[in-house]
């Protein structure tokens, strides 16, 4: 609610994290919305420090709080780390993963008119992490798909669609070879659908929806996918907008929800002050509307389509110079003085 004081968990996270999160932190500031912020580490840092990648106090805070913004984790390849973004979705039941992914005023890509939101299932699928040597030399890594969660993810698609309007829900799977798991996901989106007939519907193989994305983005809306599936198009239809900087993510449970950009950690870019805070940004606009701050909303949205649009401060993955304080600081300025940010 407008006027009131949040209490807020911030998730900093690993590599760029930090960096984005703080020019987040301060473009809210900027912004004028009341947010007190109880911070927690996770990941190595707090491995280090508590002895725990997901300590408790983390999951107490964000239970009670209900919504955290979350920078990115770094999950090391190869056995010994689970991933703390899979333990966290897992421990709050965060089932729903939604990615708007837009064209950005000013912000050059191959397409314009790109406008769909992926909606992708977050807790079982490859993603349950369920694998084992069968002998030396032959792994197996068990694919969970059940009916209550493809159910859950589809009824979440599909009223998300009818609430914002949207113009069709596509399935998106591979029934015709994992015909049993696959299979059930697509059955369980078919019956929820019987349940929304004023949403259009359609169904398509995840190997052509791809090669459908790259060539005509703008017949697509709303996605709903399996978890891995929905990982590996989220960066896909990143690319079609400008790429990881740019797309924003929110994770939903029952009265949970985090929000977190698309991106990684970015290791390659880590601590030198060049990473884009868009995507964060725009995962913290989510999040102001969530809260009700639908004003603070729409002028943080405005700053940023000012600044993107002048051009004249971008981070270097847009095609610019500017580093990620001097991107939050444009911002910041636009907010202070909006008319004045528009000039070119
Ligand atoms: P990544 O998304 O971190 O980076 C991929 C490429 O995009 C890199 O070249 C990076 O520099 C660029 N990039 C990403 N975000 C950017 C930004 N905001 N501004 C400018 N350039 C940006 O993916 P990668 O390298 O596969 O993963 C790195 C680590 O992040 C891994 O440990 C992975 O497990 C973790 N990860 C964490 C996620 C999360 O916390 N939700 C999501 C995806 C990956």
């Amino acid at each position: 609610m407008a006027g009131t004081t949040h209490t807020l968990t911030l998730i900093p996270g690993d590599g760029i994290g930090p960096e984005v999160t703080t020019a987040v932190v301060s473009v809210l500031d900027a912004a004028g919305v009341s947010i007190n912020w109880e911070r927690h580490d996770a990941g190595l840092v707090a491995f280090e420090t508590t002895g725990h990648t997901l300590p408790a106090k983390l999951l107490e805070s964000v239970t009670r709080n209900t919504v955290a913004l979350k920078g990115p984790c770094t999950t090391p390849i190869g056995e010994g780390f689970t991933s703390v973004n899979v333990g966290l979705r897992k421990a709050l039941n965060l089932y729903a993963n939604l990615r708007p992914v837009k064209n950005l005023p000013g912000v050059a890509s191959r397409f314009a008119n790109v406008d769909l939101v992926i909606v992708r299932e977050n807790t079982e699928d490859l993603y349950a992490g369920l694998e084992h040597v069968i002998v030396p030399g032959v792994v197996e890594s068990l694919k969970i798909i059940t009916e209550a969660a493809s159910t859950r993810i589809a009824e979440f698609a599909f009223s998300h669609a009818r609430r914002e309007g949207r113009r069709k829900v596509t399935a998106i799977h591979k029934a015709n070879i994992m015909k049993l798991g696959d299979g059930l996901f697509l059955d369980s989106v078919r019956a929820v659908s019987k349940r929304f007939t004023d949403v259009p519907f359609d169904e398509k193989i995840v190997d052509a929806v791809c090669m459908h994305l790259v060539m005509h983005p703008e017949q697509f809306d709303v996605l709903v996918l399996p978890n891995l599936y929905g990982d590996i198009v989220s960066d896909l239809c990143a690319g079609l907008v400008g790429g990881l900087g740019v797309v924003p993510g929110a994770n939903h449970g029952a009265g949970v929800a985090v929000f977190e950009a698309v991106h990684g950690s970015a290791p390659d870019i880590a601590g030198r002050n060049v990473a884009n805070p868009t995507a964060l940004l725009l995962s913290a606009i989510m999040m102001l509307r969530h809260l009700g701050e639908t004003d603070a909303a729409l002028s943080v949205q405005a700053a940023l389509d000012a600044v993107l649009m002048a051009g004249q401060v971008r981070t270097r993955d847009l095609g610019g110079t500017a580093s990620t304080t001097e991107f939050a600081g444009a911002i910041c300025a636009a907010l202070a003085s909006p008319s004045s940010s528009t000039i070119g």
